[in-house]
Parts: C-alpha cells; structure tokens; sequence
C-alpha cells in the first residue's frame, strides 16, 4: 500500500473567517471574585487590553464587576474563546473563576464590541438584582438562559459602554 502523500489536518483558525468553513459561534459566561480591591481604573484597564486582544482574535463580549464579582461574556470560535478564557482564568487579579454557561450561538449578542463595559449603576443595577434568585446580585446562582436574558436586556437598553 502506497502510503503517498499524507494531507495535515490543520487546527481551526483563531481570526478571520474562512469561506470553506462557517465560523460556529461559542458563547461562554464566567464569573469570578475580584482579589483585592478592584476600581474603576482597575477595570478599565482591563478593558482597555481586552479590547485590543479580542479585536484581534475576533472575540465579542462583555464585562461587568459588582460587589467584587465579575461577570463576563465571551463570543467567537470555539478555538479563540477557549484559548482566551484559559488565559484570563490565570490572572492573579480574580479567583474562584467558574464557566456558567458554555453554548453554540446562531449570532452574537454583542455585535462590533470587542469587549463592553457594563457600568454596575442605575437601572443597570437595578436589572442585575432583579435577575438574581436572592437579594444581592450572585450570578454564580444563575441560570444559563437567564444570563443570556440579562446580557441581551443589558445590550438592547444600550447601557453597555462599548469600544
Ligand atoms: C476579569 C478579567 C477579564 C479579562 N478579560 C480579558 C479579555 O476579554 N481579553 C483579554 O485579552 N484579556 C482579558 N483580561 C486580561 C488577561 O487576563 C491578561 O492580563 C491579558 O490578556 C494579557 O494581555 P497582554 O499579553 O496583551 O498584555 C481579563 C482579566 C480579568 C481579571
């Protein structure tokens, strides 16, 4: 048996689209808890590099920190949202990280914003203590298709700073 030429299959891209290949969408929720005190500035620094990164990765998204918990949505390839997700999940700045949901989307929520910053204030703070199952807002007791309401509540009020 001629063994020929053997044709290496490739690992799927991280950016870009390919025309042969329809990019299948993930979307992946985590929260964490914040070390220390994390401010304003803090979390715009965050941003800040987020949004340079996942420009480039081709990753959608959004991010918000209340009472010491972030919150934050990831979209793209399946490859570029894992990767990306690994990376964050080591940075010394938030621990007890813990992936909420994890799905297959038809379409991006979070549209041209490569990550937004959602401002813990008014009737945003209002909706996010209205989402949760107790009094204070605990995303780690949610459910998965809640966030996804919430996230696209916050998106379509357009409270949500994006880039
Ligand atoms: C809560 C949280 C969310 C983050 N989100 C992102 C993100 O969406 N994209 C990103 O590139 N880095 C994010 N980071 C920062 C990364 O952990 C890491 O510091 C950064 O990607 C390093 O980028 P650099 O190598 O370009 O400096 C986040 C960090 C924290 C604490």
């Amino acid at each position: 048996m001629s063994v020929g030429k053997r044709r290496i299959a490739h690992g799927p891209r991280l950016t870009g689209p390919n025309p042969e290949r329809p990019e299948v969408l993930i979307r992946l929720t985590y929260a964490s808890r914040s070390k220390g005190m994390l401010g304003a500035v803090d979390v715009k620094d965050i941003i800040r590099i987020s949004q340079r990164n996942n420009a480039a990765l081709g990753v959608t998204g959004a991010l918000l920190l209340v009472n010491g918990v972030f919150l934050q949505c990831l979209e793209g390839s399946s490859a570029a949202v894992n990767t990306l997700y690994h990376r964050i999940a080591l940075d010394p700045r938030h621990h007890q990280t813990s992936i909420l949901a994890f799905a297959e989307i038809d379409r991006r929520c979070f549209g041209g914003w490569s990550m937004g910053l959602v401002p813990a204030l008014g009737e945003n703070l209002d909706l996010l203590k209205a989402y949760s199952p107790g009094p204070d807002f605990d995303p780690f007791a949610m459910r998965p298709s809640a966030l996804d309401t919430l996230f696209s509540e916050l998106v379509s009020r357009a409270r949500v700073l994006s880039d």
